[in-house]
């Protein structure tokens, strides 16, 4: 305790950001927006029916983005990697609700963090979290994102790994830190205990609270730094040109996406459908369908084995193989206009 009352006194000193989340509540995580990470929030996190486990937003990404927020700066960072990224994604909830971590000088969230110190092995010292059902199989990679309480992991955050630490051991590991001015070691040493076996990546991303303005940038720059440096080479782009305009979209490292890269270069005439997607069947490649809840723009898809389907805006609920991906989509809308279009692949 003596520990926990010298770093709410060092950082309560030094932040002023400290001062500004006690004089007004803390904001309660947005979590029931619509508006959440991909536009999809959680609202496809299977908790329609509050007493059902939450499961993961689908993509058919083999990445998991996992997140708690507490003032809503985790989740704005999950959206910002979100529009780069295309990853699953599920929410951290505290079994329960309402509580405000940051009253009496942060007295809940202080003695949240004091009983995991005092005893970091035992099960009882982690607050429940609400139940998750996650399929871990078919991740290879977990980016967690999470804030900083008291120097350490955010509790509920700590929570869900040392619940499922064997279940991610093996894994690809990510961490995103946001903290007011905190330096994120001790939340790094957290990871490290809570998955002893975790492939951790060369470099954490820490994102203060006065920088979650630029976290598509930060997040943008520090994914590509850490998990595609080095594979440059194996990457594959394609150029994509319609309405005088053009894009660059990434190409799934998969036996859909070298197919597709055999049939270069292709010109389709794609028909129009709800406002949010271009198609064209008769492109035969091979597919590995899986249920994808959010689509975004960008998205570059197979549908049945043999229609290519290029998104602009956002859409989920059906089957695809994912063949690639627009990470800058300005314009793209535009480009692709509002009836059928030529789109050039090469
Ligand atoms: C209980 C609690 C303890 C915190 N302790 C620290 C701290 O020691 N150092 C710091 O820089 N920020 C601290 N913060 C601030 C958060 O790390 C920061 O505002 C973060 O961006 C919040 O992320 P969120 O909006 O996703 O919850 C604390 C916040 C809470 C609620």
């Amino acid at each position: 305790m003596k520990l926990i009352s010298l770093l709410i006194a060092g950082w309560a000193a030094i932040t002023p950001i400290a001062a500004s989340c006690s004089g007004d509540p803390l904001p309660k995580s947005t979590e029931t927006e619509t508006t959440g990470p991909g536009d999809n929030g959680n609202k496809d996190n299977g908790n329609e029916e509050s007493d059902s486990p939450l499961k993961p937003v689908t993509t058919g990404s083999d990445t998991l983005v996992i997140w708690y927020s507490f003032t809503g700066n985790s989740k704005a960072i999950v959206d910002a990697l979100l529009t780069h990224v295309s990853a699953d994604y599920l929410e951290i909830n505290p079994a329960e609700e309402g509580l405000d971590y940051a009253a009496n000088n942060y007295a809940i969230g202080s003695s949240l963090i004091s009983s995991i110190r005092e005893n970091p092995s035992s099960a009882s010292s982690y607050p429940s979290i609400k139940e998750v059902e996650v399929p871990f199989d078919d991740y290879k990679t977990v980016i967690i994102v999470t804030p900083l309480w008291w120097s350490q992991m955010a509790a509920p955050m700590q929570s869900f790994l040392f619940k499922f630490s064997e279940q991610i051991a093996g894994k690809t590991i990510g961490l995103i830190v946001t903290s007011s001015s905190s330096s994120i070691s001790g939340v790094e040493k957290d990871a490290k205990r809570l998955l002893p076996e975790g492939k951790f990546a060369s470099e954490s991303l820490w994102i203060r609270a006065s920088q979650v303005g630029e976290a598509n940038s930060l997040t943008a720059s520090w994914y590509d730094k850490v998990f595609k440096s080095g594979n440059d080479e194996t990457s594959m782009k394609v150029k994509i040109t319609a309405g005088g305009k053009t894009f660059t979209a990434d190409i799934e490292d998969s036996r859909t996406g070298k197919a597709f890269m055999e049939k270069l270069p292709l010109t389709l005439d794609m028909s129009e459908l709800n406002g949010n997607e271009k198609y064209c069947y008769g492109v035969s490649l091979p597919n590995e369908d899986k249920r994808y809840d959010s689509i975004v723009a960008g998205d570059l898809m197979l549908y049945s084995g043999d229609c290519v389907v290029l998104f602009y805006g956002a859409a989920g609920g059906y089957s695809y193989t994912r063949i690639g991906k627009i990470a800058d989509t300005a314009g793209l809308s535009e480009a692709l206009g509002k009836g059928s279009v030529t789109v050039k692949f090469e």
